[in-house]
């Protein structure tokens, strides 16, 4: 694939990194340094990876809707704008797939929880909780992965809350734990994250399986893994 890149820092270095590994082009990588050039250079390539800032977000979905170049946008942070992202994403016919955790163990580990709820659900004698930790940089607290698991266990076991708490020390890349604790026993469900190259590795998956299957939309990493991962079996 022939890939650009909004953003270069951190994120996208990782991207840049791991498509390169795997026989991939970087076309052109946009910053906030030459966003002129976007509408020029940005046709033409086979998709587009998104790790830049929240605000830029909007701009980088218009773009590529109008240069017909599919979006994955692991940028974080731009909630509050989804509808209007997805209002251009129908109107233009555009392609874009978002994640707030383009890990593909996530994403398992996600369902892998909502089945431990569905077997837990009733037990009144096992108490959920979630733990997480990450480095002293990361700025949100609780983690957005740690929320989602929260819904997921919300929703499986029909409580109205369960305990969440955040540790922020050293340099942990990312730990999420959910545990089911008894009087007599816990079962404890852990995901480590060890770098960056995980995340980097589900955002090209995203990449192949927009631009392999020629889609049109907007879709939730978590939503459509199953069938990447599908797609990604049979090319084996
Ligand atoms: N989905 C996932 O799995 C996942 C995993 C990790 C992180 N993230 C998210 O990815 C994003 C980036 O994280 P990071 O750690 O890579 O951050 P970072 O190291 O701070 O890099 C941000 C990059 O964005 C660029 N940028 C800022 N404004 C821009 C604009 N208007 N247009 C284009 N580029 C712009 C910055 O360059 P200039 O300042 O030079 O423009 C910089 O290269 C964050 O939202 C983070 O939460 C997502």
């Amino acid at each position: 694939m022939k890939l650009a890149l909004f953003g270069f820092g951190h994120m996208a270095r990782a991207a840049a990194a791991h498509a390169a590994g795997a026989g991939h082009q970087i076309g052109a990588v946009f910053t906030s340094r030459n966003t002129a050039d976007v509408a020029r250079m940005l046709p033409g390539h086979d998709a587009a990876i998104d790790f830049s800032a929240a605000d830029a977000v909007p701009a980088h979905v218009d773009a590529c809707a109008a240069a017909g170049v599919p979006l994955v946008e692991g940028t974080t942070g731009w909630q509050a704008r989804e509808a209007a992202v997805r209002r251009v994403v129908d109107e233009r016919g555009a392609a874009l797939i978002y994640g707030a955790n383009f890990s593909i163990g996530v994403n398992l580990f996600y369902q892998i929880v909502a089945r431990s709820a569905a077997l837990f659900h009733g037990l009144a004698g096992y108490d959920p909780f979630i733990e997480e930790a990450h480095h002293a940089a990361k700025r949100d607290a609780p983690s957005g992965t740690a929320l989602a698991l929260k819904d997921i266990l919300l929703r499986g076991l029909g409580r109205s809350d369960v305990p969440l708490t955040s540790t922020r020390a050293g340099h942990i890349p990312g730990t999420h734990r959910v545990g089911f604790d008894s009087l007599g026993d816990q079962v404890l469900l852990t995901h480590t994250a060890r770098s960056r190259e995980t995340f980097a590795a589900g955002a090209l998956l995203a990449a192949r399986w927009l631009s392999k299957g020629g889609r049109r939309g907007m879709y939730a990493f978590a939503d459509v893994l199953d069938d990447m991962l599908a797609m990604e079996r049979k090319a084996v």
